[in-house]
């Protein structure tokens, strides 16, 4: 086949060619992935006032553990089975669903993550009239109950 030379320099240069394209799009690939990830908690609609709502549903072991089965069936499918931005998220090109045991997330208060809920987050539905108030403040304190386990950066692979 490729007898004379400068068609097989000409092979070998192509070849060479070709992978380094392929390198640099499995480079960007990698590094958007990572971009993603990186995402913190962005600016809500939240007002601070909102987030500093009372939450009027002690978090008993009742509560934690009904707030843990609505979880199960309303936000697992996005947020992944523990609710950490770990491969079981379902993340688009665009939108990666936020870790909710980031400790930003909280710091205002917990009302934010119950406003978050009624109110929606593109493109994370409202749960208005989905789940009633008490429903929302069962998952609030299932999911600050799980702040308090620590998560290593290995698992959140
Ligand atoms: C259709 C997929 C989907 C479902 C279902 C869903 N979420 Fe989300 N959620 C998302 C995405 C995507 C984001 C990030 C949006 C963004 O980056 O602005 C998000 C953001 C949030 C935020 C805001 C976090 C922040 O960084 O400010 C909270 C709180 C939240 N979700 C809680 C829940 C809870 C609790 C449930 C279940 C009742 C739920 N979500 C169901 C996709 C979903």
């Amino acid at each position: 086949m490729l007898k004379s030379p400068l068609k097989q320099i000409l092979a070998i240069v192509a070849l060479i060619f070709l992978l380094a394209i392929a390198t640099l799009f499995a480079v960007q690939s990698v590094k958007e992935k990572k971009d993603l990830k990186d995402k913190n908690v962005k600016s809500s609609a939240i007002s601070l006032e909102k987030a500093r709502t009372r939450n009027p549903v002690l978090a008993t072991p009742q509560s934690i553990t009904a707030g843990e089965k609505i979880y199960k069936q309303y936000c697992k499918q996005c947020h992944g089975d523990r609710a950490i931005r770990d491969s079981t998220c379902v993340c688009t090109a665009t939108f990666c669903p936020a870790d909710l045991r980031n400790p930003h997330l909280w710091k205002d208060g917990e009302g934010f993550v119950y406003w978050t809920l009624q109110e929606g987050r593109k493109p994370m539905p409202s749960f208005r009239g989905k789940l009633t108030d008490r429903q929302c403040w069962d998952v609030v304190n299932y999911l600050h109950s799980l702040t308090k386990e620590k998560v290593t950066e290995e698992e959140k692979k």
